[in-house]
């Protein structure tokens, strides 16, 4: 069989690292048809069928997740054949044998999991020709429909995920404790900002085997709960359910900073998950976070809007002195949102919507069913009064 290498070159400049990217992450196949016209300036050519050939089907090595390829395969050829252009023949070889091997109902079923390649492209991917990136891969459900919550990968657990990369200053050297982590996005990113400590946390048993899965995935140790090492490729994995935590275990915990993604959704949980993040930032009251005596800002102040009076400031006074938590939501129904301020105000928590004083790079430009603009970032302390 002739293998011709795609002119579009070693898939590292966008679109085609686009292409391989949201490939690996499992996005929908409309997607990638719209980045594969992006590479062939509107049609896929018979380059970019090469390419996806070389660089996408046949890495799979026969591990990808076949009704997936299947249904990525099928569009291409009849977008190709649409247009009356030529399919190559290894793209028709590869689909008439996933057509035959395949029974209908394995492709209707798919697989119960699979494993999705999340790529983060540092933002010189688009200048320099070997771009920097970090790649996770994340074994879960294929959509938000099947299998558990925590084991699909929400929007704002990207959104958090984007935020740390943003600003890796944040966390370093931190004591970080997520709650509700689901597959593990956010803590595995947090590993590579250095902080002093991470535990993830669930309060979903199956939820929580499958996040280990992940953790070792990404080649990271899961340490025992006694252990006091502080290595942040060592992480923690504690069963949390918000309901039945117990204070006293809750307050040995002491984080600098804690973290959570999609996880006000349910009305009846928000007061326990309140009570659980007072509990949290509570503990910790004294200026222990000022180590060296300076301070930490959650943006430059070149990029904070000072005309939104938020109470972002505070916020930031706030995080020099005491444990903070960033939640990220999307707000799907309003009136739990809602219900969420009322309940933390109660408590209170001072609950301020950062989004728009962060700076957040895009590391997920080929991510086109991610609608980043709907989720919004929480900054949250206590107000000790
Ligand atoms: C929508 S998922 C978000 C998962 C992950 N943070 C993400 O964004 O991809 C909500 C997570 O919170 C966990 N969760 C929901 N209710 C909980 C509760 N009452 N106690 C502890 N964890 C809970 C679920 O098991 C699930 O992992």
């Amino acid at each position: 069989m002739e293998v011709k290498e795609a002119s579009g070159g070693d898939g590292k400049r966008p679109p085609w690292l686009h292409l391989v990217s949201a490939f690996f992450a499992m996005e929908p196949s409309d997607s990638l048809i719209s980045i594969s016209r992006d590479c062939g300036g509107g049609a896929i050519t018979e380059n970019v069928q090469y390419f996806i050939w070389n660089h996408c089907i046949s890495k799979t090595d026969g591990k990808g997740h076949t009704p997936y390829v299947t249904s990525f395969l099928k569009k291409v050829v009849l977008e190709v054949e649409s247009a009356a252009d030529v399919v190559i023949d290894e793209l028709y070889e590869q689909l008439s044998f996933y057509m035959t091997s395949l029974k209908e109902d394995d492709l209707a079923k798919g697989a119960p999991r699979i494993i999705r390649e999340i790529s983060f492209l540092y933002p010189t991917a688009r200048v320099c020709q070997n771009p920097r990136k970090v790649v996770v891969p994340l074994n879960c459900s294929l959509n938000m429909l099947e299998g558990d919550t925590g084991c699909s990968i929400w929007p704002s657990s990207l959104f958090l995920s984007e935020f740390i990369l943003s600003c890796p200053e944040l966390f370093s050297m931190k004591s970080c404790f997520e709650l509700g982590s689901g597959v593990g996005l956010v803590g595995i990113c947090l590993a590579h900002v250095k902080p002093s400590k991470v535990v993830l946390s669930d309060g979903d048993l199956s939820t929580l085997a499958n996040l280990k899965v992940n953790l070792e995935l990404n080649h990271m140790n899961i340490q025992s709960l006694s252990s006091e090492s502080e290595d942040p490729c060592e992480v923690k994995c504690l069963h949390l359910p918000w309901e039945s935590a117990v204070e006293s275990d809750l307050q040995d915990l002491m984080p600098d900073i804690v973290l959570g993604a999609d996880v006000i959704y349910d009305p009846q949980c928000i007061p326990h998950l309140v009570h659980v993040i007072v509990t949290l930032l509570t503990t910790k009251k004294s200026n222990s976070l000022l180590r060296d005596g300076s301070k930490v800002s959650v943006a430059p102040n070149d990029q904070i809007n000072s005309d939104i009076p938020n109470g972002y400031d505070e916020f930031v006074l706030a995080s020099t002195t005491q444990p903070v938590a960033y939640i990220a939501s999307v707000v799907r129904n309003i009136n739990t949102y809602n219900y969420f301020h009322k309940v933390a105000q109660e408590a209170n928590l001072r609950v301020v919507d950062i989004t728009q004083n962060v700076k957040i790079f895009n590391f997920l430009p080929y991510m086109l069913s991610y609608q980043r603009s709907s989720v919004r970032l929480l900054g949250i302390y206590h107000s000790f009064r």
